[in-house]
């Protein structure tokens, strides 16, 4: 069967059990090396071989998987048969966030998803929403029109503030902000490397390795202070931290200092940049694309007329929604999802070893002809009603799927269109001239040497 394109629906292969194909690479390092060359354009040729495609990185077996119907059996139908991969269960991994929601699995993770999702009820974080409007408008106020700017350091500073502060409130803000800065930089080094590289180098004692020891223990007795002040004082700041700490499972029992502190570890780094991460792109293409940026601009004086955006305003932003949503189909801040197979099982009529790491790439599928027309092209338009739901419905998952679903989504969302609105409602951002913005895929999808623009008063 084909599409509106001609172009087939999906590979169809006869139930069996063969292994699928895929390129041979290095007869010792497999394809390492030239997923390390060239990570995206690796993993998007890789989708010639078909919908499943098998991949040897040195030793590790690794499938790939491009059909959103393969994508849903995996993350949701099928998801009891997969853990997490290997490469979020790497020693540097676990030792920022431990047994946090991200990383943990079965009974852990289960119970910690209960505690937690009450937090990120949409009545709940709903309180935030002032709070993200408040510090995009104090930091534009500090903008001067015609000067030059980073607008992605701009925004990985803006949402860390907002992570911290929803987080822990204001009277720890200090200590919080320590540990967001602290956070970053031992990051750095690690997430400039491509995620399946940490299989390997995660294990080799580098002076780097020693380093992130040592600041992840620092950061640790911050967060574990906060904790314990917080405890000591019994006192409700509204903040996600007080609702972590108040949060009680069915017998009553509540969350351990060791399990609060991997969960706040885990908000702090699953929180703030793919947040930053989607904002920084979306303003490099609201810069190349002047008509969305027309249409962008007569949403904001249609809802707002000049004034601050509130929580009240998201129902009537449909645009900015669509412009977001459209962003993170082109650039999604997690542009791959991986989990290790328990049990053999059998994808699109290949046969599944167990141990099999199994990777999906948002990057690929939501940029496959087959379910978005001119997948290249910019267009929040095409997110219709009538489209979203004749979409498959893993042809697009940047917040992933299943039982691990993003659980800050709506927050991420609220967070992404008021600040949007905050800053489009006074400045254009066009870009500085003649700037090769290039990305880095590392823990996630980033603007390399950043994204530079330039201060326009609208
Ligand atoms: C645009 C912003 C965001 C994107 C694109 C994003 C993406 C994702 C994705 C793809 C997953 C699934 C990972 C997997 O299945 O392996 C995930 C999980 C998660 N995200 Fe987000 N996220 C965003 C914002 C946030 C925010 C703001 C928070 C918290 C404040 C957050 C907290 C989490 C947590 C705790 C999990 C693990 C959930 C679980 O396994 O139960 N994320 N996110």
């Amino acid at each position: 069967m084909n599409n509106a394109q001609g172009l087939p629906l999906r590979q169809v292969n006869a139930p069996g059990k063969t292994l699928p194909p895929g390129p041979k690479g290095h007869p010792i390092l497999g394809v390492m090396p030239e997923f390390n060359r060239d990570t995206l354009g690796f993993i998007t040729r890789c989708r010639d071989y078909g919908d499943v495609v098998r991949a040897r990185f040195l030793y590790v077996n690794a499938y790939f998987i491009y059909h959103p119907d393969d994508i849903e059996y995996v993350v949701s139908t099928n998801a009891r048969n997969f853990v997490k991969s290997m490469s979020l269960r790497s020693n540097f991994f676990h030792r920022l966030v431990g047994n946090g929601l991200l990383t943990s699995e079965g009974e852990i993770w289960k119970r910690q998803r209960r505690l937690a999702q009450p937090a990120f009820h949409r009545k709940r974080i709903s309180a935030y929403g002032d709070v993200m409007v408040d510090y995009a408008h104090r930091m534009i106020t500090m903008w001067q029109a015609g000067e030059a700017r980073d607008i992605h350091r701009d925004m990985m500073r803006l949402t860390l503030e907002i992570v911290v502060k929803t987080l822990f409130n204001a009277d720890v803000s200090q200590d919080a902000d320590k540990v967001g800065r602290a956070l970053a930089e031992i990051v750095k080094p690690f997430a400039s490397q491509a995620t399946l590289k940490w299989i390997l180098d995660n294990r080799l004692p580098t002076a780097a390795h020693r380093r992130f020891h040592r600041e992840a223990q620092k950061i640790d007795d911050i967060v574990y202070r906060i904790i314990a002040d917080r405890r000591a004082s019994g006192l409700d700041r509204g903040d996600l931290l007080s609702m972590l700490l108040r949060a009680q499972d069915e017998d009553g029992s509540q969350m351990t200092d060791k399990q609060l502190r991997d969960e706040v570890m885990t908000l702090f780094l699953a929180g703030h940049e793919t947040t930053a991460l989607t904002l920084s792109w979306t303003w490099y293409l609201l810069a190349q694309n002047p008509l969305v940026e027309q249409k962008f601009h007569a949403e904001l004086d249609e809802v707002l007329g000049g004034r601050l955006p509130t929580l009240e305003d998201l129902p009537r932003l449909k645009y900015l929604d669509t412009i977001a949503r459209e962003a993170m189909r082109l650039y999604p801040p997690a542009y791959g999802l991986g989990r290790e197979a328990i049990e053999d099982c059998e994808i699109g009529g290949f046969r599944v070893p167990r141990k099999t790491q199994v990777f999906m790439f948002q990057w690929v599928t939501q940029r496959d002809p087959r379910f978005f027309p001119e997948p290249e092209t910019f267009r929040p338009e095409r997110w219709t009603e009538e489209f979203s739901s004749s979409l498959p419905k893993y042809a697009y998952f940047p917040f992933g799927g299943g039982p691990r679903f993003c659980i800050g989504n709506t927050f991420a969302m609220m967070e992404i269109v008021l600040v949007l609105a905050t800053i489009g409602q006074r400045f254009r951002l066009p870009l500085v001239p003649d700037q090769a913005v290039s990305i880095l895929p590392a823990m996630s999808l980033r603007p390399k040497n950043g994204i530079h623009v330039v201060v326009e008063n609208r």
